[in-house]
C-alpha cells in the first residue's frame, strides 16, 4: 500500500473521504499523516479520531515562508510518503517544496479547472453565468490551481444557488472524485510524464460514471 500524507488548513472533509476509501483493505493506499498550517483546522481532531498521526505548523511561528516550508517538509520526510494529497491546504508551495514530490503531489480544487483558480471559486462560477461547475483534482506544479488534470466531475448550477449552496453541492463530488483519483495513481494507472501531461492507462477518470 502507498503511503499517503494529507496537508490541510481547514476542515478536512476530503481528507476524511480519503481516510474512509484507505479504510477498505483493498485499497491500494493509506494515510500515514495529516499536516496542517492551522493548529484549530478541524481535520486534525477528525484524523486523530482515526488514529492518523497529526503536525500543526502555524505560519506565524516561523520568520519566514522558506522557513515555515522547512519545518513542514522535514514533518513530510519524517513520514516517507510515496504520494502527498493537498485537500484544502491554502498555501501555494515553493519549487523547493514541490522538487523532492515532483509527480506525486495531487491536489483538489472545487472549479472546473482552468476555469477559477484560486480564491472565491464559487461566487466567480455563479457571476459568470455558469450553467454547470464541478471539481479537479490535478498534479502539483508551481502554479496556484496548476497542473495537469487526473479527473474531474461536474454539477449542475440550480436557480437561486449562492456560493454555499453550490460550495456544498460541490463538495459531495468532490468526496467521490478524490479517493478515485488517489486510488487511480497508487494502482500506477495515472502518472505525470515529464512534459507536465496526464497519461492515463485507458481509465476514465470522471466520479461521475462510477
Ligand atoms: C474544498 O472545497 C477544496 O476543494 C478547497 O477547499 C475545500 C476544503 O474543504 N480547496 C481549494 O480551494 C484549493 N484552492 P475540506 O477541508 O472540508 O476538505
Amino acid at each position: 500500500r502507498k503511503r499517503v500524507v494529507v496537508l490541510i488548513s481547514g476542515s478536512g472533509s476530503n481528507m476524511v473521504a480519503l481516510a474512509d476509501a484507505c479504510a477498505a483493505s483493498d485499497f491500494p493506499a493509506e494515510i500515514v499523516g495529516v499536516i496542517s498550517d492551522k493548529k484549530t483546522a478541524g481535520g486534525l481532531a477528525k484524523a486523530e479520531a482515526r488514529g492518523i498521526a497529526t503536525f500543526a505548523f502555524e505560519r506565524k511561528d516561523y520568520a519566514s515562508k522558506a522557513e515555515h516550508e522547512a519545518a513542514v517538509l522535514a514533518a513530510l520526510a519524517s513520514l516517507k510518503p510515496d504520494i502527498v494529497c493537498l485537500a484544502g491546504y491554502m498555501r501555494l508551495l515553493t519549487a523547493e517544496f514541490i522538487r523532492p514530490y515532483e509527480g506525486r503531489i495531487l491536489n483538489i480544487h472545487p472549479s472546473l479547472l482552468p476555469l477559477f483558480p484560486g480564491l472565491h471559486t464559487h461566487q466567480r462560477a455563479l457571476d459568470a453565468g455558469m450553467r454547470v461547475s464541478g471539481c479537479t483534482v490535478h498534479f502539483v506544479t508551481e502554479g496556484m490551481d496548476e497542473g495537469p488534470v487526473v479527473a474531474q466531475s461536474v454539477v449542475p448550477v440550480l436557480p437561486g444557488d449562492t456560493a454555499d449552496t453550490l460550495a456544498a453541492r460541490v463538495l459531495t463530488v468532490e468526496h467521490k472524485t478524490y479517493p478515485l483519483a488517489l486510488k487511480l495513481f497508487a494502482e500506477g494507472k495515472i502518472r505525470m510524464t515529464g512534459d507536465g501531461k496526464v497519461e492515463r492507462d485507458g481509465v476514465q477518470v470522471s466520479a461521475a460514471s462510477h
